[in-house]
């Protein structure tokens, strides 16, 4: 596996790929990988002749009071974590080589930033939409792989993606649970031991959602009232609980057929969030 760290480095590496007729296929991450990650990357194994994966903790979608400084790097597990999964090369910038000079330019995807992850977040989606238009830029890629974890992103980036005929597929990957549910994330680790037995109760509290709705509930409000009351009376601090249009994640209403329950909530200081999609026929 190729480890590059500059644009120039990364371009001409691609520049090659492509001249040969290769496919090309991308993973962005914020690194401190786990099996989520790799399942992105053996999956664009599958779908493209060459795979680049990023590791960038990129500055501009943290907020002032979050976790950059903080956030884990553990850059040599990484590699050998990529190493194994197939991964043709690692793209490391630094953070000056992203980000030469402040950008002037905002890239806002109006109204879905503003919504869930992005009410109690602001300007996240701005970071997220800006470092990956820059990415895609760079690697130029044919295929971009994106977790559906983050399916709020997922939505947002393929809007993106659209709205500036960006010329990339982008394909959603399906969230890799631990044994008892809890959806694989960088942040887990922040947990304590007695969190980490309590963190499983956030998917627990969509599934039942689902199962109430499934089961003829058609009161989105009220289902989503007593999973939130639950989740609080269990000790999470809850920013929201809400059934949605898969679509475009505004409110669903009981006509609606393809429902997504999206969830984030706090266990101390760590933010977890998740998601479950179904179809009611
Ligand atoms: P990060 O949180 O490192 O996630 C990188 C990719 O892995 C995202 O597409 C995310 O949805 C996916 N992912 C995370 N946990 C997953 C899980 N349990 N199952 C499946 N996929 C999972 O998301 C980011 O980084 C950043 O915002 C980024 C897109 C890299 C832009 O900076």
């Amino acid at each position: 596996m190729q480890i590059v760290t500059s644009v120039v480095a990364l371009r001409e590496a691609t520049r090659q790929w492509r001249q040969a007729g290769h496919s090309v296929g991308f993973v962005p991450t914020m690194g401190n990988l786990h099996a989520g990650h790799i399942k992105l990357v053996s999956t664009a194994k599958q779908q493209a002749d060459k795979v680049v994966a990023s590791i960038f903790v990129n500055p501009t979608q943290f907020g002032p009071n979050e976790d950059f400084a903080s956030y884990p790097r553990t850059e040599q597990q990484d590699q050998e974590k990529l190493l194994a999964s197939g991964a043709d090369l690692l793209f490391l910038p630094a953070v000056t080589e992203m980000y030469p000079h402040v950008a002037q330019t905002n890239i806002s995807v109006a109204a879905l930033s503003s919504l869930h992850c992005g009410a109690s977040r602001p300007g996240h989606f701005d970071g997220v939409a800006l470092v990956v238009c820059k990415l895609l830029n760079m690697v130029q890629p044919d295929l971009l792989l994106l977790g559906e974890k983050d399916f709020q992103q997922l939505t947002l980036i393929r809007q993106m993606v659209a709205d500036l005929n960006i010329p990339v597929t982008v394909q959603g990957v399906a969230t890799v649970r631990e044994d008892d549910g809890l959806a694989m994330s960088s942040r887990n680790g922040y947990l304590s031991e007695q969190q980490r037995l309590q963190a499983p109760m956030l998917y627990q509290a969509l599934c039942a959602a689902r199962d109430e709705i499934l089961a003829g509930h058609d009161d989105y409000l009220a289902v989503a009232g007593r999973q939130r009351q639950d989740l609080q009376q269990a000790g999470f601090a809850v920013d929201y609980f809400s059934i949605c249009r898969s679509q475009d994640l505004l409110p669903a209403g009981s006509s609606d057929p393809s429902l997504l329950i999206l969830a984030a909530a706090k266990l101390g200081n760590t933010r977890l969030i998740d998601n479950l999609y179904f179809s009611k026929s």
